[in-house]
């Protein structure tokens, strides 16, 4: 089968501040791959060029076996792959957390019921019922961090990419999300600097480091 995502080549800088160079990076269907680095590195910033949040100077992005270049090629992209950004604030923008979570499925053209149904499934499976009507912003920030990991989950993609999904989380709280990628999620990217999490989580590691990607294990 062809891989999910394939980054050829791939070097990026902001203005004129080198983040990496010539990077190549795979994601099969079915692998389960952690990502590390220092603060800096480069991170966040490779996860939302596959997203098509940001734009390489260089190099090429295949995902689902096209290549994607407009903003246009990335729509499908974004449909597909659940991306949890590293600030949940990024993520949170309906008044409560149900209209959080109920949005991706509704604009995948789910219904009403349907999408409540999601909502309520995806509650049980983070242990979040009870805050469905909880207004977002006055969450906790590992409320929040849950929440935004269930609009994510929501959508049920093809692939995650998932930035620091265990930051400000309580250990019950970590082992629900180990729990649900382990038996769920088939194929993901967790970048964490939470070895532990790490470790149980993925396979395969990659470190981002001085501008070059490497595979760790
Ligand atoms: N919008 C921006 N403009 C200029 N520089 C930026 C911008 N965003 C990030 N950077 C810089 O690019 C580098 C990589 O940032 P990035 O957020 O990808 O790192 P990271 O590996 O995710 O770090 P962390 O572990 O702290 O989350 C950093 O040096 C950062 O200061
Ligand atoms: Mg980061």
């Amino acid at each position: 089968m062809d891989s999910i995502i394939r980054l050829k080549d791939i070097s990026f800088a902001y203005n004129k501040k080198m983040v990496f160079q010539n990077v190549d990076f795979v994601v099969n269907p079915g692998e389960r791959i952690g990502l590390i680095g220092p603060n800096g590195s480069g991170k966040t910033t490779l996860l939302q060029i596959i997203m098509g949040l940001l734009k390489p100077q260089r190099g090429t992005i295949e995902v689902f076996g096209k290549m994607r270049k407009t903003d246009a090629d990335f729509l499908e992209v974004r449909r597909k792959i659940g991306f949890l950004f590293q600030n949940s604030e990024n993520q949170l923008f309906c008044p409560t957390v149900k209209e959080d979570i109920a949005f991706g499925p509704l604009n995948l053209g789910k219904s009403k019921d349907e999408a409540l149904r999601i909502v309520k499934e995806t509650c049980d499976i983070l242990g979040l019922n009870g805050l469905e009507d909880m207004v977002t912003h006055k969450l906790s920030g590992g409320e929040k961090r849950l929440v935004a990991l269930a609009t994510v989950i929501a959508m049920k993609p093809l692939c995650f990419l998932l930035d620091e999904p265990s930051a400000e989380l309580d250990e019950d709280a970590i082992e629900r999300v180990l729990s649900y990628l382990k038996n769920y999620a088939s194929t993901y990217v967790v970048v964490s600097h939470d070895k532990r999490f790490i470790e149980a989580a993925t396979e395969k590691i990659y470190i981002l480091k001085d501008g070059k990607l490497r595979l760790l294990t």
